[in-house]
């Protein structure tokens, strides 16, 4: 299944589990087994009854609080003073910053992806690494407490995002090279580097591989967490069989 259908029905889960916690509700209310007049505990039993069915639709545990804060804040988003609004605005923007303009959200490559990451660099014999959009710098890290020898590199530029990455690196730093950029990709000399990394969407890869085709040197590894490049044959994909059915798509732009 696709990134956006797996989005699409795990929304559809909520609001069937919501939908379902509701119409339990009323029944109860009508069998006079919940007070009616008890809005805090109505709000709570909406709150934890629709969780406890969306675990068990199976419902990413990513999504519970989003079925958790739904109700309340339904019921009493009106009682919430402005500025709270205004700071989650901001955080969301600062979050998703370049989405609109660059069609990449956020969401970040996960464990077992990153021990993957982990075996490639240490087979391929790479020195230098660099994560194009690096997140919160997660995969930066691991791989820099694997291989300590490695140079990691990111670039990032949604701010809340960067300055993440930037601080979980912080205690990396004095091993050698981990940097994180707050610079665009687009302006990443990918000459440098052994291993380029990225885990965007289906939009940039395109534009960016014809960008790795041009700058990366011979031997180097272009590899692309879930999207291909359209049209070109990656040299050999690693299947992860994880939840998301991560595939790891290697690519040599500068040739072998
Ligand atoms: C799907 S996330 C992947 C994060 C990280 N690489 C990981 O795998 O955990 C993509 C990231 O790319 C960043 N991004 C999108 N366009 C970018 C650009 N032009 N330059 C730098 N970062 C960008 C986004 O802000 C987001 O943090």
């Amino acid at each position: 299944m696709g990134r956006w259908q797996r989005q699409i029905l795990d929304w559809l889960k909520v609001a069937v589990s919501q939908g379902l916690m509701i119409a339990l509700l009323i029944g109860a209310a009508r069998l006079s087994i919940v007070p009616s007049g008890n809005v805090a505990a109505i709000v709570a039993a909406q709150a934890i009854g629709a969780a406890a069915i969306g675990l068990l639709l199976r419902l990413r545990l990513i999504w519970l609080p989003v079925q958790l804060l739904l109700p309340v804040g339904l019921v009493y988003g009106g009682a919430a003073p402005a500025w709270i609004y205004l700071l989650a605005f901001a955080a969301i923007a600062l979050v998703s910053w370049n989405a609109p303009s660059e069609q990449v959200p956020l969401y970040l490559t996960n464990r077992k992806t990153r021990e993957a990451l982990a075996r490639l660099v240490t087979e391929s014999g790479a020195s230098s690494f660099v994560d194009l959009g690096c997140g919160t710098g997660s995969v930066l890290a691991s791989l820099k407490r694997s291989h300590p020898r490695l140079a990691v590199a990111g670039v990032e530029t949604a701010p809340l995002v960067f300055a993440l990455a930037w601080l979980r690196l912080l205690p990396l730093r004095g091993r050698g090279v981990a940097s994180v950029a707050y610079r665009s990709l687009w302006k990443e000399d990918l000459s440098r580097y052994d291993i380029v990394y990225c885990f965007l969407s289906p939009a940039p890869m395109a534009k960016l591989h014809a960008k790795a085709t041009s700058e990366m040197k011979p031997g180097a590894l272009f590899v692309s967490n879930s999207f291909k490049v359209p049209d070109v044959e990656p040299e050999r994909t690693i299947e992860l069989g994880d939840g998301r059915q991560t595939g790891l798509h290697l690519y040599r732009p500068g040739g072998v």
